[in-house]
């Protein structure tokens, strides 16, 4: 655990092997977000991603790979939204005015996104570069406080996020998850990496 304030240009990504195989996993299970992926090459020099989100029930997440980084893609119901409220006493930055990692203006609201029910964030902890692990069950367990409402938490030195990626005071990592830009080109079909100000 270290309070120590960290350099953003020196963090490094340490996503090589964690994110890899999350990355990858949902290529093989849900054929329908592979379809829409650039090639090798494109996607090598930061090409948009863009994502069919039909099949994603409420309460799955799924991660496609943008720019070499996993992004989640969430849909959240009914119960997760209305958690947003109840935490936002406990939270290190809960209107998303931190610039470390800027958060658009589009998702500078309760639920950092265009859609309340959509969440898209970079899975990256903005502590040392991890990938957070999903909490989506509330209540007691390990590692958690006997209030969880659901979120994420990251496993290296226990930083914890809501179910909309804010990170809560006095824990290590001192922003949010980043929302990377992103916008809808219909109801089903959201692109990663481009938004309307691009
Ligand atoms: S990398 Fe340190 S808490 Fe996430």
């Amino acid at each position: 655990m270290s309070d120590t304030p960290v350099d953003p240009s020196k963090r490094t990504w340490l996503i090589a092997s964690g994110c890899a195989g999350v990355v990858a996993a949902p290529f093989v299970a849900t054929p329908f977000v592979s379809s829409f992926l650039p090639s090798e090459r494109a996607k090598a020099a930061g090409a948009a991603v863009v994502v069919d989100i039909s099949g994603i029930a409420p309460g799955e997440k799924v991660t496609v790979e943008w720019r070499g980084k996993p992004v989640w893609i969430m849909k959240r119901t009914p119960e997760q939204l209305a958690s947003l409220a109840k935490v936002e006493g406990e939270l290190a930055d809960p209107n998303s005015q931190r610039t470390a990692y800027p958060t658009p203006e589009y998702a500078q609201n309760q639920h950092r996104s265009i859609k309340p029910e959509v969440f898209v964030a970079v899975g990256i902890c903005s502590h040392l570069g991890c990938s957070p692990s999903d909490r989506f069950q509330t209540g007691p367990q390990p590692s958690l406080p006997d209030n969880w409402s659901g979120g994420f938490l990251c496993p290296c030195h226990g930083s914890t996020f809501d179910i909309a990626g804010r990170v809560f005071r006095n824990k290590p990592a001192p922003d949010n998850l980043e929302v990377p830009p992103h916008m809808y080109l219909s109801d089903t079909r959201v692109v990663i990496g481009e938004d309307k100000k691009a």
